[in-house]
């Protein structure tokens, strides 16, 4: 998924408020609500971002536009049969026999990571907006007992966490991913529905400098960073190498083992 800024302005950051599903149990739902520290509205639906809550179910909601984290849904196995996964696999490095650890620093809503994790890699994925996180929490415990065994499996690779990754030391020997929202200036009509929503739920963050500077200080070998097909490459660096789908690319960084100036050793 690629989040796209509009032309309108985004605003400070929106939190969702908390409605339980009409006729189920608002359990879940009040404890959703303590855990994002949001507003739970009963009665007549507010205006904005709602998490709508169900027994069993849980989707954002905004305008008229539901978005929802499945990992077991018919497009998520579609995505698997069709073989679009391949090209995120080759980027991250996955082979037969190697199936690198993942940092995905840019979580969103969990689609690459579950790509990654399908393919075989555990996956720690962070976000930084609580309600995504909280839904992509939701949707792994959720595939955790799905019907089908290659879900329950890539969901037991899945490790969720809430926060900012520009707090986080990455592992050495993991491949740090990057999927950054992209400050591209097209006509509303054109960006995507649930990007719109996303979006808004960010605000106006503009810190992908920011975001790029602590990716290149980590200790790994291999960045990998998505892009727009035609986007500017994050950063000043060059990419070893790049591999390009139908509308977004893969920009490759791979560097020599990190040196510890400290100890003058390869850690
Ligand atoms: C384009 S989306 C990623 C989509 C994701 N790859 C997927 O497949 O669903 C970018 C996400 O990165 C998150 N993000 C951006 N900077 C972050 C940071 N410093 N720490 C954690 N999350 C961050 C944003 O909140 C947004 O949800």
């Amino acid at each position: 998924m690629q989040i796209s800024m509009t032309d309108q302005p985004a605003g400070p950051p929106s939190r969702p408020t908390i409605q339980a599903v009409t006729g189920e149990s608002p359990a879940r739902a009040r404890a959703a609500a303590r855990a994002l520290g949001s507003p739970l509205a009963e009665g007549r639906r507010p205006p904005g971002p709602l998490l709508m809550v169900g027994e069993t179910d849980a989707w954002l909601e905004m305008d008229g536009t539901e978005v929802r984290v499945a990992f077991d849904s018919a497009s998520m196995r579609h995505r698997r049969r069709g073989g679009q996964n391949e090209l995120l696999g080759r980027a991250v490095g996955v082979k037969a026999e190697r199936k690198p650890l993942i940092w995905d620093a840019t979580g969103g809503l969990g689609r690459d990571a579950f790509v990654l994790a399908d393919l075989g890699c555990h996956v720690t994925l962070i976000e930084r907006i609580p309600v995504l996180a909280w839904l992509v929490n939701e949707a792994v415990n959720a595939a955790s007992v799905s019907a089908y065994q290659q879900v329950r499996e890539a969901a037991a690779r899945m490790t969720v966490i809430t926060g900012d990754s520009l707090q986080t030391g990455v592992p050495p020997d993991a491949v740090l991913y990057v999927d950054p929202m992209f400050p591209e200036r097209k006509k509303a009509a054109a960006v995507k529905k649930d990007a719109v929503m996303l979006q808004r739920l960010a605000g106006t963050i503009d810190d992908v400098d920011q975001l790029w500077s602590w990716a290149w200080a980590q200790p790994v070998e291999r960045i990998v960073v998505k892009r727009p097909l035609r986007a500017p490459v994050l950063g000043s660096q060059r990419p070893s190498h790049t591999l390009s789908g139908k509308s977004v690319r893969f920009d490759v960084f791979v560097r020599p083992r990190h040196v510890d100036p400290a100890v003058g050793t390869e850690v």
